[in-house]
């Protein structure tokens, strides 16, 4: 399988902490904290767009890897919340990154993106033994929600994540490196109204001077979507370690999706990992979407998690439903 060589990461200055939200809505620290864990989520500042984002992560991940921008020859972004509908934000980053001529396209696959954008690049890196894909995970999340639902502002926030994905690694590689082992991902389209931001695309009929309405905005039925989640990442994960013979104990480190840290504890429960096996930072930066494991990732080698020799467990849940479990070998 392929391997990831080179891991970056990027968060926004401004910190939105839960006694600015108490000022905006009804609501306290200590409900955001006891439902959710979420401390503080970061926001990008008002000149900041996905594509900036993006942006910093790949340098980041480039500058980990030690390799050049020139080398890339493929650039998968994953967002939920574009630049824009047009241009793509795959092209905005590439022109950003001061490269032509590579392959460039946005996937959205909601918070389980990163994890599908990966999979296309073991695809891609399969069929191409000499392609360096480029996978970005960035959202601005902040300016997708409805700041007076005070169902939804609390849980989001702004970030990005990227990683090189390659057949083969260079004689020496520097910096994160693991080889990805093994990719499930599965999908329900029954659940698709459960999370949802109806207008702006064709659903939606507006023209010149019609008003934004709540439709703009992400909408969620919280309840039944945290039940999905623990469940669609826990069997994942199952399926995924029973598919390689692993069991629980061979997991060094479990990050799953960072959308509330009770959804993290149950599937930990249900999973039995034990308490220091189970990654979380949600309390920083909240829901960040697609970006959410890929920030993980980079915070979880940063407080040195994972070591070489270990193998990792991702998770991911989200709208669609759309859910994922990926397996790390770290080297
Ligand atoms: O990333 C995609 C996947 N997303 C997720 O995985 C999120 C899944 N869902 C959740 O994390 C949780 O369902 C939430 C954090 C969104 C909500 O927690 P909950 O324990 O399910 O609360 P609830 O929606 O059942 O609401 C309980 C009460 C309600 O009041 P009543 O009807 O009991 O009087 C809400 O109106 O809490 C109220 N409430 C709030 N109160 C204070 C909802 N939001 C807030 C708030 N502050 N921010």
């Amino acid at each position: 399988m392929p391997y990831i060589n080179g891991l970056g990461k990027y968060v926004p200055e401004k910190i939105i902490d839960n006694a600015y939200l108490e000022k905006l809505v009804e609501t306290s620290d200590e409900w955001i904290t006891s439902r959710t864990g979420i401390k503080r989520r970061r926001m990008a500042a008002p000149d900041e767009i996905t594509s900036d984002l993006a942006y910093k992560a790949s340098l980041a991940a480039l500058h980990d890897s030690g390799r050049n921008v020139t080398d890339i020859t493929h650039v998968f972004v994953s967002s939920a919340t574009p630049d824009a509908l047009c241009p793509i934000t795959a092209c905005v980053l590439i022109r950003k990154l001061g490269i032509k001529g590579v392959m460039a396209f946005d996937c959205n696959a909601a918070c389980s993106g990163f994890v599908n954008a990966l999979q296309l690049a073991c695809y891609t890196a399969k069929a191409d033994p000499n392609a360096l894909i480029l996978v970005v995970a960035a959202e601005i999340m902040t300016r997708k929600v409805d700041w007076s639902d005070r169902s939804t502002c609390v849980l989001f926030g702004d970030g990005a994540g990227a990683v090189l994905v390659s057949q083969n690694l260079p004689p020496d590689p520097k910096g994160f490196t693991a080889e990805i082992k093994d990719i499930l991902v599965d999908t329900d389209g029954e659940f698709s109204e459960l999370i949802a931001i109806h207008a702006g695309g064709s659903r939606e009929h507006y023209t010149v001077g019609t008003p934004v309405n709540r439709e703009y905005f992400i909408r969620m039925e919280g309840r039944e979507v945290f039940k999905q989640a623990v469940r669609s990442m826990t069997s994942a994960s199952q399926t995924i370690l029973e598919r390689n013979g692993l069991k629980i104990e061979d997991i060094a480190l479990a990050i799953p999706h960072q959308a509330n840290d009770r959804i993290i504890q149950a599937v930990g429960d249900r999973l039995n990992i034990p308490e220091e096996k189970l990654f979380s930072n949600v309390s920083e930066y909240g829901n960040t979407s697609s970006a959410s494991v890929s920030l993980a990732l980079a915070d979880a080698r940063n407080a040195g998690r994972m070591p070489a020799g270990s193998t990792v467990l991702l998770t991911t849940f989200g709208g669609g439903f759309i859910w994922t479990a990926a397996l790390l070998k770290i080297i």
